[in-house]
């Protein structure tokens, strides 16, 4: 237990934070290890003050359209691992994905998500044709791509294409805490660098990470914290690790919704302009976690608009909730929950105002 001077003392770092939008590595490794129920209170108040001012009671929503659960990449955490012999494959077609955004425009969804598993079916010229064609179809709607790690020419044509958005979590800044995730062809240096290369091309660009993921300790999310400062995204997306019964991780513990909902706060004082979800990995920990989250400082949630047939089968972790009979109602579903806490789903582009 902290005493009250500690508890005191962590109060003002959080009103330094206001102020400086920035902390020392210390310091917020201090903050976050120290973090009590009257200090997240004290801080998610703050949180959504900024929020109330920049995005008022408004709740961006995002069409998601999860394409491919093919992944040529092994990670520890996650159920679409290509060594997941369990996982039942599939890949929409073109004309399904157009159809997820025909469907998805009629709901009043102006940003689709096309995210999918590393996978190689889907060339550059698959994806930028794609993209031309939503674009065409939809010139006022935003196109997000999350595709994962590719090169910079690559990034490029989507973006010549007409991709607005890309979304992809750096997962750990530490480098040996993401060795202990990732398999050895993956390194926190080209995750970070493809972030960079997304930034120069011009996208509005995304990253974020897992909130206790295996290994993980207050410093790192420390560490994470300050590479987000540098990297200044528009948007930063942040989940519970939940394990999957199907990877190494099986046995692991879940993170949780206080931590997460803490790690929000202080992503939303750091940077009060920043897109936030609510993630579906913080609905599924608790019946309430999406609404928390917004309490919290949030202000984006992401809808499923894949066919329902396909969506047990883009199972990231266990239990993941909208992947049963009652998935076609994502939209009104979230419509009726954010009302609930006196918010309210906006049908916009919803841009960053972090620019
Ligand atoms: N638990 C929570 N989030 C996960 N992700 C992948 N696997 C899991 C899991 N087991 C997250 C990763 C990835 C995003 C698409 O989903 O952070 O970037
Ligand atoms: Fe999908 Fe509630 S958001 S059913």
């Amino acid at each position: 237990m902290i005493n009250s001077n500690e508890s005191n003392g962590l109060k003002e770092l959080i009103d330094k934070l206001k102020e400086a939008r920035c902390l020392s590595k210390e310091e917020w490794t201090w903050l976050i290890a120290g973090r009590t129920p009257e200090l997240s209170e004290y801080l998610f108040a703050l949180a959504r003050e900024e929020r109330h001012q920049y995005y008022r009671h408004d709740v961006y929503v995002r069409g998601l359209i999860e394409f491919t659960n093919y992944c040529r990449n092994d990670c520890l955490y996650c159920g679409i691992r290509k060594s997941n012999q369990n996982a039942s494959r599939y890949r929409l077609t073109e004309e399904e994905i157009l159809s997820c955004c025909r469907m998805g425009y009629e709901l009043g969804f102006r940003t689709f998500v096309l995210q999918g598993g590393e996978d190689a079916y889907f060339t550059d010229d698959k994806i930028a044709h794609l993209v031309h064609c939503i674009k065409d179809l939809y010139p006022d709607c935003a196109v997000t791509l999350s595709l994962g790690e590719r090169s910079y020419e690559s990034y490029k044509r989507f973006f010549d294409a007409g991709a607005d958005r890309y979304l992809l979590r750096h997962e750990t800044y530490n480098s040996a805490h993401y060795a202990k995730l990732h398999p050895a062809s993956l390194s926190a240096a080209k995750r970070q660098q493809c972030l960079w290369n997304l930034k120069e091309i011009g996208y509005q660009v995304g990253t974020g990470f897992m909130v206790g993921s295996p290994y993980q300790t207050p410093e790192n999310l420390a560490e994470d914290m300050l590479f987000i400062h540098e990297l200044n995204p528009h948007m930063v997306g942040i989940g519970p690790f939940i394990p999957h019964h199907d990877t190494p991780f099986a046995d692991k513990a879940s993170g949780t919704l206080e931590l997460t909902l803490f790690m929000l706060g202080l992503i939303r004082l750091m940077l009060p302009k920043v897109l936030l979800p609510a993630t579906t990995a913080l609905g599924t920990i608790h019946p309430n976690g999406r609404e928390q989250g917004i309490l919290a400082g949030a202000n984006v949630v992401m809808p499923n608009l894949s066919p329902t047939a396909v969506r047990k089968d883009y199972s990231l972790y266990d239990n993941k909730i909208c992947t049963g009979d009652e998935a076609a109602e994502c939209r009104n579903c979230l419509e009726r929950r954010m009302e609930s806490i006196g918010y309210q789903v906006v049908t916009a582009r919803g841009d960053s105002l972090n620019v």
